[in-house]
């Protein structure tokens, strides 16, 4: 099989890149416009920025027999929702527009990855992989430099494959003034071993295509590892999935939930005393108003003070569940080059 692989060299200073990291298109494969491919991929790829964004990571199919499609979509562990959900828009647009009617195809950004085919390919490791190191190198020690780089992506590695997401993120200080930062992540439909394979050839290829490099990524259809020496990872990370069996964390999480309760239960009852406050108050009011001119509205009046109450209720609880583990999109900012 002949696949295009289209690795675009640019320098982005925007937030979001402007281009994707890897686009695969097969070309040998397409499908006519007007096909029931066609329809059940259009079919497949509508829901797919909601459904990935729910959790990060979303499978599934569309139509029956020799047109079935089979979709991908997975968000980077360290975006939020909102850049997952619009990095996924952006994708089944593009999609579209860069590989038109090809039955199989892929576009990655460093927030997300789409992939969709006519075949299953879930859970089937594919080590194709494109590698971009950062033009900057390392001044002191490159040796040295690149075995920590390495120690550091294997423990990585490690991490990420107990982890449900599949991801890991991690620092490690080179020397007191230079510290080294490390991304690693796998599409959940991986195995926890096929995981490690994925990552430690990827490893292994940045002594190859990036020695001496202060930073590089290496990533394909299944996973992708990246290192700098300055943070470019959201470090309050989502966790789409709470790692409540995660030794070490569990002490955490737990103290976390304890005091969202605490927060929404104080919360909860100033408003309820405020609500009484407001609705003695009215009744005051109203029982005066009612003496002046006969009128009874008090039932109506408090039906409409409890439901603003549980409004502002839900509201907090809202806020304060919402307030763990959202991350704000971190900038990507680097120049990347294309090496095969
Ligand atoms: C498939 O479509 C692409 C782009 O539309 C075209 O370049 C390519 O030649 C087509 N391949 C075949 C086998 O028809
Ligand atoms: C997806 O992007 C289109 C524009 O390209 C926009 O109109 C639409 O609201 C977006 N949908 C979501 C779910 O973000
Ligand atoms: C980094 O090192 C490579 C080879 O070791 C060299 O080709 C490249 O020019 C260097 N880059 C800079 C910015 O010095
Ligand atoms: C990797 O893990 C080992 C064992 O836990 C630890 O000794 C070492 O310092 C770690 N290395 C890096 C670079 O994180
Ligand atoms: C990496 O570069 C160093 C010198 O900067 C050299 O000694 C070493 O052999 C190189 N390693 C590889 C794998 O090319
Ligand atoms: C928690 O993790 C342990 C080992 O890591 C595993 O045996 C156990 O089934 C897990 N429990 C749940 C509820 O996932």
């Amino acid at each position: 099989m002949f696949f295009v692989l289209l690795a675009c060299l640019f320098l982005d200073f925007t937030l979001v890149r402007s281009h994707p990291v890897l686009q695969f298109c097969d070309t040998t494969n397409n499908y006519t416009s007007g096909s029931n491919f066609g329809k059940n991929l259009r079919q497949l790829l509508s829901p797919l920025p909601a459904r990935g964004s729910a959790t990060g990571f979303y499978q599934g199919t569309a139509g029956s027999g020799a047109d079935r499609v089979y979709g991908l979509v997975q968000c980077s562990g360290d975006v939020s929702p909102d850049v997952c959900r619009s990095c996924i828009n952006r994708t089944t647009t593009e999609i579209a527009i860069l590989c038109p009617n090809q039955r199989e195809a892929a576009l990655r950004y460093d927030e997300c990855l789409l992939r969709y085919a006519d075949w299953r390919f879930f859970s089937q490791l594919n080590l194709l992989k494109l590698s971009f190191p950062n033009p900057a190198n390392v001044s002191a020690n490159p040796v040295a430099f690149g075995k920590m780089v390495g120690d550091l992506l294997t423990n990585l590695s490690g991490a990420a494959a107990t982890q449900s997401s599949l991801f890991a993120t991690g620092m490690t200080g080179f020397s007191d003034t230079l510290k080294i930062y490390g991304l690693v992540q796998c599409t959940q439909d991986m195995s926890d071993g096929d995981c490690r394979t994925c990552l430690q050839n990827y490893i292994a290829q940045i002594p190859v295509c990036c020695n001496g490099s202060q930073g590089a990524q290496v990533l394909g259809l299944n996973c992708g590892v990246r290192y700098e020496i300055h943070p470019f990872y959201q470090i309050s990370q989502r966790n789409y999935t709470p790692p409540i069996n995660t030794s070490g964390s569990e002490g955490n999480n737990m103290s976390k939930a304890v005091l969202a309760i605490i927060i929404v239960a104080i919360v909860g009852v100033v408003l309820i005393l405020a609500a009484g406050i407001i609705v003695w108050i009215l009744k005051r009011k109203q029982a005066s108003r009612r003496r002046a001119d006969g009128i009874d509205g008090e039932d109506i009046r408090k039906a409409e003070v409890l439901l603003f109450l549980r409004k502002l209720i839900i509201t907090e609880a809202d806020r304060t569940s919402k307030r763990y583990g959202m991350g704000i999109f971190s900038s990507s900012d680097d120049v990347s080059n294309l090496q095969n």
